[in-house]
């Protein structure tokens, strides 16, 4: 997938400037940026669904102006906000799906998605009555149907709890390692570090940088050693006492009780160096 010179503007808007990406087959690609930087336009012209004012793309090969039929049977678009019809059943928006992919046995692979997506027991039950993270899943389940080479996900992890995300991220993963192309976009900086095989930071509507987490960390200058508490994070504590471990495991238990560093708890002994009420207000104020 590759994309020269994207411009695109809404009025006197100018939201993209002059975009040029390069993404790799079999690669995660993470697309960062803040609020209204262009992620989901940019997204929006890949997949076909808006026309840039000036550049080229080319997805899968194939442009996404003078193509865009061969560009759509070749994606999946896993869209900012959930696209689940409410009335059905998860089931039946599976279903739906591999029945528009001209799929056989949709009712098997509604099936195999739903529990791919822990959703086995909500499967019979409306979509309209799902909570907003068992939507964004089925949302998810729904755009990896037919198996497409080149998946785009649009803020994927956005409202999901901790242990969803590590699921998402987990899917996508894995996806990419049996050989699809991904396209995220996110505001969580983690979510690149984790999952992303090359980044790309989309500011005031341009690639303002990309690169491997690697060579981006390479930007600044080199880490200064510094002696601080190690302090589990709240993420680290909720994923102890809800978490599941990768593979279905039971809850992290032996966390929970102290076993892992993560878990610590947070009165361990001070840091080395001179005496400070706390080794992590000495890193803030350093
Ligand atoms: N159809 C449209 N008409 C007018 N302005 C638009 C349209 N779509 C997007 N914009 C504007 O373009 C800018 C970029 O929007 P976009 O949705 O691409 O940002 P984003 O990076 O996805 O932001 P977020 O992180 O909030 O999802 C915003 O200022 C937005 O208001
Ligand atoms: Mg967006």
């Amino acid at each position: 997938m590759s994309a020269t010179g994207l411009t695109k503007s809404f009025g006197e808007l100018e939201v993209l400037r002059g975009v040029d990406l390069v993404v790799q087959p079999g690669s995660v690609f993470a697309l960062l940026g803040s609020n209204g930087a262009g992620k989901t336009t940019l997204v929006k012209i890949l997949a076909t669904l808006l026309r840039a004012d000036s550049g080229t793309a080319a997805v899968n090969g194939h442009d996404v102006t003078t193509a865009p039929h061969r560009v759509r049977e070749a994606i999946s678009l896993t869209g900012q906000f959930a696209a689940v019809d409410e009335v059905l059943t998860g089931r039946e928006n599976l279903m739906l799906v591999a029945r528009l992919r001209h799929l056989p046995h949709p009712a098997a692979i509604a099936d195999e998605m739903l529990a791919g997506f822990s959703l086995t027991e909500a499967g019979n039950r409306r979509a309209g009555s799902y909570s907003g993270g068992m939507r964004r899943r089925l949302d998810i389940a729904m755009s990896l149907i037919g198996n497409p080479p080149i998946i785009f996900l649009d803020e994927p992890t956005t409202g999901l709890d901790p242990q969803a995300r590590v699921d998402v991220w987990q899917t996508v993963r894995g996806l990419a390692d049996s050989g699809a192309t991904v396209l995220l976009t996110t505001q969580y900086l983690d979510e690149a570090e984790q999952l992303a095989d090359r980044i790309a930071i989309l500011h005031r509507g341009t690639i303002v940088q990309h690169g491997t987490l690697a060579e981006l960390k390479a930007l600044l200058p080199p880490a200064k050693v510094e002696y601080v508490e190690k302090q589990p994070s709240l993420e680290d504590v909720f994923l102890a006492l809800v978490g599941e471990q990768a593979g279905g495991g039971s809850a992290a238990a032996g966390s929970a009780s102290g076993g892992s560093a993560t878990a610590a708890p947070p009165t361990g002994p001070a840091a080395p160096g001179p005496a400070t009420p706390s080794g992590a207000e000495r890193k803030d104020e350093s």
